[in-house]
């Protein structure tokens, strides 16, 4: 599970992933959750360190290349190791925030990841992506063409390898901010697409 927003418990995404979390737990009472937590982890962006470590081949690499490539290679590992893949993440200007971005950069791994022929190599697996947005990007709205963030994350998984992928749009999710609507109301409002993705 990736958990992107710093607002804690404020945030309207980490309150759609908590209600996700208790579901799961229901249907898979053996199961465990590995949570990554990017406002606690920041990670470097792309370098030139980094991408010197990343076009050598396995065997080449010298001790402070893969140093350099360790945190990388921890996440690779938790993404493949799971068997169901949960992002929740706010919407940024129309995207996801930088911090979700750099640990897709960080996914993303020719040979581990991607194949070497462009074909996503994390195969049979689930992924729920909860999004939580001021405004609401869902079918019909005046703002449809903006859902970036959603699109976003559908071709990126898709790219991986992981084409069973629901989407919970948390859409105006400014309601709760500006107290028309209590945290509860809102989760609740999701509550049946949460449900569905968990038991999946
Ligand atoms: C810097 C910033 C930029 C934002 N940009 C957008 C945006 O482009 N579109 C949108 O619908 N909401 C935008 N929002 C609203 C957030 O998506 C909304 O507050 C959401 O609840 C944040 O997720 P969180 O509650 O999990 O932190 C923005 C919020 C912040 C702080």
């Amino acid at each position: 599970m990736i958990e992107t927003s710093p607002r804690g418990e404020a945030s309207i995404s980490r309150n759609l992933t908590r209600r996700f979390v208790a579901d799961w737990h229901a249907a898979h009472p053996q199961g465990n959750v590995v949570v990554r937590d990017l406002a606690d982890t920041p990670l470097p962006h792309v370098n030139a360190p980094w991408l010197a470590a990343y076009f050598t081949p396995e065997d080449k690499l010298t001790p402070e290349m893969k140093e350099t490539l360790r945190m990388s290679d921890t996440l690779v590992a938790e993404l493949l190791a799971a068997d169901h893949i949960v992002i929740a993440s706010p919407v940024y200007n129309y995207n996801i925030p930088a911090a979700l971005k750099a640990w897709i950069d960080h996914i993303v791994r020719k040979g581990h990841t991607l194949g070497f022929d462009g074909k996503g190599l994390v195969t049979g697996k689930k992924a729920t992506v909860l999004i939580a947005s001021g405004g609401v990007y869902t079918e019909g709205s005046p703002i449809r063409d903006r859902n970036i963030a959603e699109q976003y994350l559908r071709l990126l998984l898709n790219a991986i390898g992981i084409t069973d992928v629901t989407v919970v749009a948390g859409g105006g999710a400014k309601a709760v901010d500006m107290r028309d609507a209590t945290m509860e109301e809102f989760v609740a409002k999701h509550a049946v697409a949460i449900q569905h993705a968990a038991l999946a």
